[in-house]
Parts: structure tokens; C-alpha cells; sequence
């Protein structure tokens, strides 16, 4: 038994040993020993997974006291070595074929269910810390990657909203290499910015809520002055506000000492920085990936050199992911997969309406397989409109929706990625990720570049 193991136990069952925990703080423990327990129950080789869900439980009381006794936690992890060699073990073994040799550190912000983590674990890093503050993801990310990520972010960054400072925020952050982050994208998407608009409520960089996260990945990198920040956000960051979003994004990291790539030109417009999913996957999804590079690094090494992506002349077809889900036949997807004769009718009435006055609402049907589907999104569980497979037994009945495991492969998740037993957040998760490939073709640009020994 490692002695992580040990004290974590004894803090279960002598609590009394253990002045300096304080009784919310057991509880805690005590309620995410058993949680992971069942975890465990699911897939035996998670041991490690316990150690850190219990840990992360402890960090995420947002007292300084209890932030100290975690972290002493996570290192007495690292130090005997089982904390890592367990997490690998869970890891997917097709991206650990991948992975290449020499390491660098990173954190993974907004981690959702670890898009970022697979793709900078296979360019041979190790991550250092991971903040996801929704428990079904975070459940989703212990599952896959053997950690469970820390909880609201600010908590580590802010004290009553203001800015802590440098000193503080880098005694309960480690460095890392890398720090990656898919910020939160409500306030800048078309969705979020439309509803937003109609409720009165602010949007981008103003809302409260959410705009303001961007912030959270400076403060970060102004205390601990990684060398790279890789970043991704929905295509419309560039249009928002007229691009003063973007402005305000960029002036912000270069005041922080940083060099964003790809550099705007004068006739990238709003398609700066995007890139199409379909260009490693049969998944149409524009999302703009960007990276800042510390300004020694740039001088020293040069320019970073962003890999291309362009869509394939033969499009992927969706129909060959379709093929890569066998967990079902065809005829078993349809029983359990499509959606309701009732639904089907609603949409269609739907969409008709909106067709004769010219607007809003398609329905996602993707009649041609050999095209790629149209973007995932993170509302898709609530009436699967935006992408439906026609039924091919019998074209009288209504569509499907996509299984949650297709969604994970037009993420290009790997084929062993745990997928949570219950549709909603499954789905919700995949919409909200990252196209791992996407960023793993960028992750191992910045490796080769900058991280390099
Ligand atoms: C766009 S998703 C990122 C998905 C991720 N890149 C992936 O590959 O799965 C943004 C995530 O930020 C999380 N989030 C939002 N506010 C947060 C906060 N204050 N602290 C921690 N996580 C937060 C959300 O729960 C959501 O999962």
C-alpha cells in the first residue's frame, strides 16, 4: 500500500488522528471514496484514480489550508511514482503508441472530458494539474486519464473575483510547459451571443458569467510563465464585437509577454486562426485553435510554424465512422437510437415553416453517408436535430440520432474511450470537446518546436 494510500485511509477511518482536516473536508473524503469505489467497481485498474479523486476532493475545498494539504497529497503521489504508471495504465494504449518520447509538463483548463490531455499526453507530455469544474466530466476524465481534475478555477485564481496575485496564485499552481485551454465559448457563439442578446443579458468579454475566464488563463500564465498557451475557442471569436474580442485577446496576452500564432493578416478577416474538423475527420466543425508563444522562445528559436489543414479532395464519409461503432448492429441502433414518430413530425413541421419565411431552424439529416456530419453540438441530447441518420431498413420510419460512441469518434476519441452510461451527458461532453486530432497535429508542432530537448 502506497503511503498516499495510507494516510488517505486513515483520514477515512480516524478522523480524529487528523486535526488539521476539517469535518466538511471528511465528509468530502468520505463521500468520494465511495464514489470512486463504485468506479472502481466499473473498471478494476483505476486504483490510481481513487488516490486523486480523493485528493482533488480535498483541493476543491477553496480554503488556502486545505489547497496546501492536497498538494502535499499530489506530490507524495509523484515522488513514489505510482500516481503517474497508474494513470498511464488507464490510458488509451492506441495514443500511447503514439506518444514520443522526452517530456514536457501541462495543464489542461476547461478540461471537459480531456481532449487536450490526449493530445498533449501523445505528444509525450505529463500533466500537472487539470481544472473542470462539472462533475460528470470530471467523472469522465478520472475514467480515461487516471486524474480527476480540480473544480472552479477561480478558486485558485481569484479571492471575491479580484486577481490574486503572482506569488499566490504560483504557490498553489505548479509550472508546467504547456498551459492549453478550450475557454468556455457561450459568450462568443452565435448561439450563446443570439440568446444572450434576447434575454438582455451582456455578452463576450463583459459577461460576468463566463466572458471574463479568459481572464483566469492570463492570471495563470502572468504567475507562472509558461512557455506555450495553446488555445481553442468557436469560429465566431474572430467576428464578435465587431473583433474587438479578439483585439482585446491579443493585446492582452502580448501585454503578458506572448506572441500569438497564426498571426493575423490583412485579409484573414474573421477566418483567422480557423480550422474545419473535416480535414482529419468526417465531422464539419469550424473552431479557431491558436497558440501564444513566450516571447524569449520566439526570439531565441523563431516564429512557431503552424501545421496546415485543409480539407481532403474525397471528403471523409460519415458512413465509414458509423461502420467503426460495431458495439450495435445497424438494426439495434434504430431500436435504441431514433427518435420518436412524434418528434420526427415536430421537426419537420418545424422546419417547414422556417423554410417558407426564409430562417432559423434545418434539421441536421444527413441523407448522402459519404459526406461528412455537420457539427456536434452540446444540446444535440435534447432533440438530436442536428444530425439524424435516416433509417435504412425501413425509410418510412424515423431517423436516429448518432450512438454516443459515434460522437466520440467524430471527435476521434479512441475506440477504448469510457463513455458515461447515460445519454445527456455523454452527448454534452462530446459537443462541448475539442477534435482531439486537431490538436494533437498542433501539440506535436509545439513539441517539435519548442520543447524539444
Ligand atoms: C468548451 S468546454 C471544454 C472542453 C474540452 N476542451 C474538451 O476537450 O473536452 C469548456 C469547459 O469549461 C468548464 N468550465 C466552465 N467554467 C469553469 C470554471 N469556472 N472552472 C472550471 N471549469 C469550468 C465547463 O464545464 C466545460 O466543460
Amino acid at each position: 500500500m502506497s503511503q498516499l494510500t495510507r494516510t488517505l485511509k486513515s483520514v477515512v477511518t480516524e478522523p480524529e488522528a487528523h486535526h488539521s482536516v476539517k469535518t466538511k473536508v471528511r465528509r468530502n473524503i468520505k463521500a468520494s471514496f465511495r464514489k470512486v469505489l463504485e468506479m472502481q467497481a466499473a473498471r478494476k485498474d483505476l486504483d490510481e484514480a481513487k488516490l486523486w479523486a480523493i485528493a482533488t476532493h480535498i483541493q476543491m475545498n477553496p480554503s488556502l489550508t486545505t489547497h496546501f494539504e492536497a498538494m502535499v497529497i499530489q506530490n507524495d503521489t509523484e515522488v513514489g511514482g505510482s500516481g503517474r504508471s497508474g494513470s498511464q495504465s488507464s490510458r488509451s494504449p492506441s495514443f500511447q503508441a503514439h506518444a514520443e518520447k522526452g517530456s514536457f509538463t501541462f495543464i489542461d483548463l476547461f478540461a471537459g472530458i480531456g481532449g487536450f490531455h490526449l493530445a498533449l499526453s501523445s505528444a509525450g507530455g505529463r500533466c500537472v494539474f487539470a481544472s473542470e469544474w462539472d462533475n460528470s466530466a470530471r467523472r469522465t476524465y478520472a475514467m480515461n486519464h487516471g486524474l480527476v481534475p480540480f473544480g472552479d478555477i477561480r478558486d485558485f485564481t481569484r479571492t471575491n473575483f479580484s486577481p490574486k496575485d503572482n506569488a499566490e496564485v504560483s504557490s498553489l499552481i505548479p509550472y508546467a510547459d504547456v498551459v492549453a485551454a478550450g475557454f468556455p465559448c457561450q459568450p462568443f457563439s452565435q448561439a450563446g451571443v443570439s440568446s444572450r442578446n434576447f434575454h438582455g443579458k451582456e455578452h463576450g468579454l463583459k459577461c460576468e458569467a463566463q466572458g471574463t475566464l479568459f481572464e483566469d488563463i492570463l492570471i495563470i500564465a502572468r504567475a507562472i510563465k509558461p512557455k506555450v498557451l495553446l488555445l481553442e475557442n468557436v469560429s465566431n471569436l474572430a467576428r464578435h464585437d465587431g473583433g474587438n474580442t479578439l483585439r482585446v485577446i491579443t493585446s492582452e496576452i502580448e501585454l503578458a509577454g506572448y506572441t500569438l500564432f497564426p498571426r493575423r493578416r490583412e485579409n484573414d478577416g474573421s477566418k483567422w486562426a480557423t480550422i474545419d474538423s473535416q480535414s482529419v475527420v468526417a465531422q464539419r466543425r469550424k473552431r479557431v485553435y491558436f497558440v501564444a508563444v513566450r516571447n524569449d522562445l520566439v526570439e531565441s528559436i523563431g516564429e512557431f510554424n503552424f501545421p496546415e489543414f485543409s480539407p481532403p479532395t474525397i471528403p471523409f464519409a460519415l458512413e465509414d465512422v458509423l461502420k467503426l461503432d460495431d458495439e450495435l448492429t445497424e438494426q439495434e441502433k434504430l431500436e435504441k437510437y431514433s427518435i420518436s414518430p412524434r418528434l420526427w413530425a415536430s421537426h419537420q413541421v418545424r422546419q417547414n415553416r422556417h423554410i417558407a419565411a426564409n430562417n432559423g431552424f434545418r434539421i441536421g439529416l444527413v441523407e448522402d453517408l459519404s459526406k461528412p456530419a455537420p457539427t456536434l453540438v452540446a444540446r444535440y441530447y435534447k432533440d438530436g436535430k442536428d444530425c439524424l441518420i435516416p433509417n435504412r431498413i425501413d425509410p418510412s420510419r424515423p431517423p436516429r440520432m448518432l450512438t454516443p460512441r459515434e460522437c466520440a469518434l467524430l471527435q476521434t476519441y479512441p475506440q477504448d474511450f469510457w463513455i458515461p452510461e447515460s445519454r445527456t451527458p455523454a452527448y454534452k461532453q462530446f459537443g462541448n470537446s475539442i477534435t482531439v486530432e486537431i490538436a494533437r497535429r498542433v501539440a506535436r508542432a509545439i513539441k517539435v518546436q519548442y520543447l524539444s530537448d
